[in-house]
């Protein structure tokens, strides 16, 4: 069989189920540790996945596995600190989004992976969901004439029990933020891709629900690069959470899509056919996903990238985008100003 690449977990909770059944489903992947600093959490998923030892401290894994890719699992805010550590040891990251939750922790993560010869690699798993990608081509490729609006509606809900379950949970620390910054940011990623880059946000936050520190509401004026308007609405407040749903406009037609596919594929010159996107990966209308195709593909990727020495799907330099803009809405929720990106990013 040909080489597979090493990996190992680092955080065992929530997330880690997505990535140890996309490691046994993705070839190129094979799992050869894990690591929590609560032990339990690291016994039990070495145990379940047949490994005679865990960890409890980064250090200790990887000066005694030899690993290839470390998955980071851990929340939010220590993201950057446990990718540090990590390319220390010559050791390539796969880190789960956001990259983190400052721009300052986001370079110096992004510098320290590029100074130890190891490929940063990031997860934004909705990217693999093809209705997004048959639409950024129909965006791209002038299908759509003139693009006149794009929006993403991200209404979600999580309850309070939810957002008691991690200490970590709805804090600016660690969470970064909240409706936006942890649910949100998959559609802002991909709103962004598909339309070619966000300019500018006028935004308004609020927290109107849940006893958090962050916001659960919000609702933003985006203008794009590319001329068009748009609205993003997130939230995680939305009884009892609704689909993902994207929708595009212009001169010569208008796309809708969400969870379940096409909702609308209206094209002017009607030669150009609705692509068939059935089996690919939906959003995310509740908690926890149970379709893994996105992650499948990702860490299966990952693995490419190490065997082949090419860059990831997705690198660190793009993952960051979506949390800069999202720091970017928070501004202008702050400040009552419309906020540019470029000035903002410099
Ligand atoms: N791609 C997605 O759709 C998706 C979905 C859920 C969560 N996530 C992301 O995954 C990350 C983790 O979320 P979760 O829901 O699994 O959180 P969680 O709280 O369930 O799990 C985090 C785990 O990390 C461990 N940990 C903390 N610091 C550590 C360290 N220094 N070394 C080793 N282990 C450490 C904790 O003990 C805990 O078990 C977050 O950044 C979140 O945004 C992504």
């Amino acid at each position: 069989m040909e080489k597979q690449a090493r990996f190992a977990l680092i955080g065992c909770g929530r997330i880690a189920v997505n990535h140890l059944d996309a490691i046994k489903n993705a070839p190129s992947a094979k799992l050869v540790a894990v690591c929590d600093i609560v032990e339990e959490k690291a016994k039990k998923v070495a145990e379940e996945q047949g490994l005679e030892k865990w960890y409890t401290d980064i250090d200790d894994m990887l000066n005694n596995e030899k690993v290839d890719v470390c998955c980071v699992l851990v929340p939010s805010g220590r993201h950057a600190e446990v990718a540090i550590k990590v390319a220390g040891h010559k050791v390539n990251v796969l880190c789960e989004k956001p990259l983190d939750v400052t721009k300052e922790k986001m370079k110096t993560m992004i510098q320290t992976c590029k100074d130890n010869g190891v490929k940063l690699g990031a997860i934004f798993q909705r990217r693999s969901f093809m209705a997004a990608q048959e639409t950024k081509k129909a965006i791209e490729n002038g299908t759509l004439g003139r693009v006149t609006m794009g929006d993403a509606y991200l209404k979600y809900y999580r309850d309070q029990a939810y957002y008691d379950s991690g200490d970590w949970r709805g804090t600016w620390e660690l969470d970064g933020g909240g409706a936006l910054m942890n649910q949100g940011i998959h559609g802002i990623d991909l709103i962004n891709w598909m339309m070619g880059g966000i300019e500018s946000v006028y935004a308004h936050c609020e927290k109107l629900v849940w006893d958090i520190k962050v916001e659960d509401t919000a609702v933003i004026s985006v203008r794009f690069k590319n001329g068009a308007l748009g609205v993003i609405e997130g939230a995680t407040t939305a009884y009892p959470g609704l689909d993902t749903i994207f929708q595009v406009n212009g001169s010569e037609g208008s796309i809708m899509f969400g969870d379940e596919g096409f909702y609308h594929w209206k094209i002017k010159d009607n030669k150009v056919d609705q692509p068939d996107v059935s089996g690919s990966m939906g959003g995310l209308n509740c908690q926890y996903n149970t379709n893994n195709v996105g992650h499948i593909l990702q860490v299966e990727d990952m693995a490419r990238a190490v065997l082949d020495d090419r860059d990831p799907l997705i690198t660190g330099e793009e993952a960051m985008k979506s949390v800069n803009i999202i720091l970017a809405i928070y501004e202008s929720a702050r400040t009552g100003k419309e906020i540019k990106l470029d000035e903002f990013n410099q």
